[in-house]
């Protein structure tokens, strides 16, 4: 299959950076089509620990093409940090190239996206203050600066000044917030433009054609399904697509050049931020898993709302995504646990719901109808490689999820490291 899309299929941190680095090592380019910052991608390779926000997981292969498509907002500081990190440590980032149409997010977007947040009081989605809402906004407004404007320095200023002008009359008549003088913006930028000038290319042109010469795309979704903007639980949700079609758009592909989608689903679930969460665990259970999985954010820090899997949502993004194969990931976290639960349905007020709710008010009066397995202990899954030797249990629990949502899964990862990793069949 040469152009396969890694997707989220919950709420983000499936996963995503760890599957989509042990894929890349088949891939001869890896494309990230949407999000910015935001993300937190942790990959281990060899026992290091690499933390990517901006650059595409599968940096850390060596000799892939890696994509930054039309679809990202990039923020450049954060970029060029990333990039220095991962030389610094031995990695080559000359294939990096980034898109003439993906937009730079600006120092007042970060400004911006506190400044909104800290207004909506209760009301507050809990977003990275990233400044991504702010970035999207700008871009659908037609106010964004793109790479390809960082190229000519006068166009940039031309463009430049009026944005940083109206952003000054927001931050003062709206907030009473202090503003950005233009000149330490624009000399900001050309700085970082000059640095990542050589990286600018027309990335659809070359994502396409490499397609069409036979070579391997993987495309690298951020966030999940249920942060996407029109599929998510809005608007508890990111302002891109993290949902499969995102990929299309977000790197210039179209349908039909598309051969396969994984859906990466941890375990159990996990959520940042505000917002309906039905199986969430509020007790000791949902504690201890939070800190067995390590699962606090790895943009923010914040500590990650835990909960058991639920299938229901899992239906909805196997649907939406059109996913062809599961990878399921973190079941080494779920041993040790005792019982294991998994939602199938969900109980709203007499009714026995299998379908996940459009209306995000039901959502959340949605109470999860739950199943329970047979856990499995640490010593069981140390070090499995093989399909074969996985506990009886856990085989038990694997099967279950493919059944409920009607997808087989192709990978299973049982550990941070790239080789803890379990293959059923091939994907790529
Ligand atoms: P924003 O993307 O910073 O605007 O935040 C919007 C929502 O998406 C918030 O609930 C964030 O916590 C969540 N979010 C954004 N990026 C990620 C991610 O990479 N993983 C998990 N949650 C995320």
């Amino acid at each position: 299959m040469p152009a396969v899309i890694v997707v989220g299929m919950q709420f983000g941190d499936e996963g995503k950076g760890k599957i989509t680095d042990y894929m890349a090592e088949r891939a001869d380019l890896v494309v990230r089509y949407q999000g910015g910052s935001n993300a937190g991608h942790t990959v281990v390779v060899g026992g290091v620990e690499y933390r990517l926000h901006q650059v595409p997981s599968g940096i850390l292969n060596p000799g892939k093409i890696c994509v930054v498509g039309n679809g990202v907002v990039v923020d450049p500081s954060v970029l060029i940090k990333e990039m220095d990190d991962i030389e610094s440590r031995g990695h080559d980032v000359s294939g990096l190239r980034i898109s003439h149409a993906a937009h730079v997010l600006m120092p007042y977007h970060v400004r911006q996206d506190e400044l909104e947040e800290g207004s909506r009081g209760a009301r507050q989605i809990g977003t990275t203050r990233r400044g991504i809402g702010p970035a999207y906004t700008d871009k659908y407004s037609r106010e964004g600066i793109r790479f390809g404007d960082l190229i000519d320095e006068e166009c940039l200023r031309k463009r430049l000044e009026p944005v940083v002008a109206s952003k000054n009359r927001l931050f003062d008549r709206l907030y009473g917030a202090s503003g950005f003088g233009f000149e330490e913006v624009y000399r900001a930028v050309l700085a970082q433009a000059r640095r990542l000038r050589p990286h600018i290319a027309d990335t659809a042109r070359l994502v396409n054609n490499a397609i069409a010469g036979g070579k391997k795309v993987l495309f690298e979704g951020a966030q999940g399904t249920f942060l996407d903007i029109d599929h998510g639980t809005y608007p508890y949700v990111t302002s891109s697509n993290p949902t499969a079609g995102g990929a299309c758009t977000g790197a210039g592909v179209g349908p039909t050049r598309i051969s396969g989608v994984v859906g990466i689903v941890k375990a159990y679930t996990s959520r940042v931020g505000s917002g309906p969460f039905p199986t969430e665990l509020l007790d000791e259970k949902g504690s201890s898993i939070r800190e067995k999985g390590g699962e606090y954010g790895t943009t923010t820090g914040r500590p990650r709302r835990i909960g058991w899997l639920d299938t229901v949502m899992l239906r909805y993004a196997a649907t939406i995504n059109g996913v062809t194969a599961l990878a399921l990931t973190k079941v080494d976290t779920l041993a040790g646990t005792g019982k294991v639960k998994i939602c199938t349905a969900y109980r709203l007020g007499s009714r026995t719901v299998t379908e996940y709710p459009a209306a995000m008010d039901e959502l959340a009066r949605c109470e999860p109808v739950y199943e329970e397995l047979d856990g499995w202990s640490d010593e069981e899954v140390a070090g499995v490689t093989d399909y074969d030797r996985i506990p009886a249990s856990m085989r038990r629990f694997v099967s279950r999820v493919e059944e409920l949502v009607g997808v087989k899964a192709a990978l299973i990862s049982a550990g941070r490291d790239r080789r803890q990793t379990i293959s059923r069949f091939e994907v790529f």
